[in-house]
């Protein structure tokens, strides 16, 4: 809605009717549930038999569904992935549509009967009820997901809604937020001042850089924590970026020696969180800032709060570093400012863009807060492969997200690869990642799982083929094809050449779904070559996968 130009807040799904007093319209949104689970999140009835129009999302479109006395079909697998709908009588929401375009679908459930008094709208091959309305009660439902880039005409849908359904008017830039959004900084901050732990990131250097002119200068500090899992050449970048305004601290040891044995992504992730905390604990102490006149800046944006659970029901995908419990407390006690934290990642650069901070910084490829520890997987345990539909099934365990919940599960990889991925993962329950072979050194059947942790030596190697495709992505001006390129390290190799690398790049608009990008066979074949001549690589890997059903890490 934001992008449409029209302002849009989040609620709670139980959120009555009389807290919404000045809607214009009324969007209910999708989620992992089922409305036959005993905790489901459900909505106030009465938000359904007033005259603001209600649009509903998969499971908006169940609930409203389940609760007018229509029927929802329970599903056993789900469905996610493209699928083309058939318009069989559409209404006002596909007034601009052409019959046959794509959807994006990620469920399990679907409405098998529409309420008394609704219209079918569209169908798609498996999912008789794909779109209705009931225009007399200004009720709109959709089984896809219009709010993915993979919808095509999802946008216009959304337009469609927001402005001829609902009659809202373009009152929403992000631009204009900045007086606000200082003045929300000076009321939050009030007489002390503000810290950063700045990442050299878009995201943190644009908070800082609110911070700095709501505040003024000697008011806000920053220090640059070196975790040991960062990018070739990003301590350079941040020095140039920053100049004195932020320190330079060296906690490698603190974060790689509990991270030597641990698998587990979320118990990376949880360690990694502690482990910042501790480092700022120890930072305020040693420069006396413990005096209250402090209070810490984060530049944690709206979809890091949203996929963390910081919403009441969408469900914990992982959780976000600047989410873990240390900081829990510190924005429970008032002493924590996070300027960007209802702005999407498209606004903050336009929020950057009105700030004059160069390109080079508002155009970089986003990385993640916990760095090449979430693109380094490990193995508890030695594994062989198994033969699997047409396929490798390699027993390294990825993160992935279906149906909008969590997934934790092993790889297909495929010497060549002949379906779509989607297909693949839909049809082969257990999976949620697939690769394909660009180069090995040894047969793939004949490669294996190795046991592995985070260790200094896999880390170099990790940073060392990073920082080639970085190079050579620029070199073939790739980087701006894609939305972010990780590379990812995996325990698939011998025993001379443990480890092999995965290349990621994607496609996204803001994170939240993305659509793997093929590389130009140029590009690949020089990344096959310079990669597999690391020390300790066996083999090179393309990620096929989109998000959902795989996540765009790996962790
Ligand atoms: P996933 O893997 O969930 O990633 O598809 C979506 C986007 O979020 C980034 N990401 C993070 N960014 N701190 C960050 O600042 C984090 O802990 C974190 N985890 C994931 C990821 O790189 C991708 O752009």
């Amino acid at each position: 809605m934001r992008e449409l130009g029209v302002r849009a807040d989040v609620r709670p799904s139980d959120t009555p009717l009389s807290q919404l007093q000045g809607a214009r319209g009324i969007i209910i949104s999708g989620g992992p549930a089922s409305v036959y689970d005993a905790a489901s999140p459900t909505i106030d009835p009465a938000l359904l038999a007033q005259p603001i129009p209600v649009l509903g999302i998969c499971y908006g479109q169940q609930i409203f569904a389940h609760l007018l006395g229509g029927k929802v079909k329970p599903g056993t697998k789900g469905e996610y992935g493209p699928a083309r709908l058939h318009l069989t009588q559409p209404g006002k929401l596909f007034r601009t549509w052409q019959d046959n375009s794509q959807v994006w679908m990620s469920h399990r459930d679907t409405v098998e009967q529409p309420p008394p008094g609704f219209t079918v709208n569209a169908i798609t091959a498996t999912c008789a009820i794909a779109a209705m309305e009931d225009t007399a009660r200004q009720l709109y439902g959709v089984q896809f997901h219009p709010e993915v880039v993979h919808t095509t005409h999802g946008r216009s849908l959304l337009s469609n809604f927001v402005f001829d359904i609902c009659g809202c008017v373009e009152d929403w830039d992000p631009r204009h937020r900045i007086p606000l959004i200082e003045e929300q900084i000076r009321a939050t901050v009030g007489d002390r001042n503000v810290f950063f732990f700045v990442s050299g990131g878009v995201d943190s250097t644009v908070a800082f850089s609110l911070c700095l002119r709501a505040l003024g200068p000697g008011r806000v500090r920053g220090v640059y924590v070196d975790t040991g899992l960062m990018r070739e050449g990003e301590t350079e970048f941040v020095r140039s970026m920053f100049g004195t305004d932020v320190a330079i601290e060296d906690a490698a040891p603190q974060f790689l020696k509990p991270l030597a044995t641990v698998v587990e992504p979320e118990e990376k992730r949880r360690i990694i969180g502690e482990q910042f905390v501790l480092v700022q604990e120890r930072i305020i102490e040693a420069r006396h800032l413990l005096d209250g006149q402090w209070i810490l800046g984060q530049g944690t944006i709206y979809p890091d709060t949203i996929e963390s659970g910081g919403t009441k029901n969408a469900a914990v995908i992982k959780t976000h570093h600047n989410r873990v419990d240390g900081i829990q407390k510190l924005l429970a006690s008032n002493r924590l400012v996070e300027p960007l934290s209802s702005f999407y990642k498209d606004e903050v650069r336009q929020i950057g863009r009105e700030l004059n901070l160069p390109p080079e910084l508002l155009d970089r490829h986003p990385f993640p807060g916990p760095g090449l520890a979430i693109r380094l997987l490990c193995s508890p345990a030695n594994g062989t492969l198994e033969q699997l539909a047409g396929g490798w099934l390699v027993p390294i365990l990825s993160v992935g997200v279906q149906g909008d919940s969590r997934t934790y599960a092993p790889i297909l990889a495929l010497e060549n690869p002949v379906a779509e991925a989607s297909d693949l993962v839909n049809s082969i329950s257990g999976i949620n990642r697939v690769i394909a072979q660009v180069a090995v050194n040894t047969p793939l059947p004949c490669l294996s799982v190795h046991r592995s942790a985070i260790v200094p030596e896999r880390i170099a190697r990790l940073r060392h083929a990073d920082s080639i495709v970085r190079r050579l992505t620029a070199e073939y001006a790739f980087d701006a094809e894609t939305w972010q390129f990780p590379v990812v390290l995996v325990p698939l190799g011998t025993a001379h050449a443990p480890d092999s690398v995965v290349l990621r790049p994607i496609q996204s608009v803001d994170g939240m779904t993305a659509e793997a990008v093929a590389i130009p066979p140029a590009l690949l074949a020089a990344l096959a070559a310079e990669l597999l001549a690391i020390p300790g690589i066996a083999g090179v890997f393309r990620d096929l996968t989109d998000k959902p059903p795989a996540t765009i890490e790996w962790e």
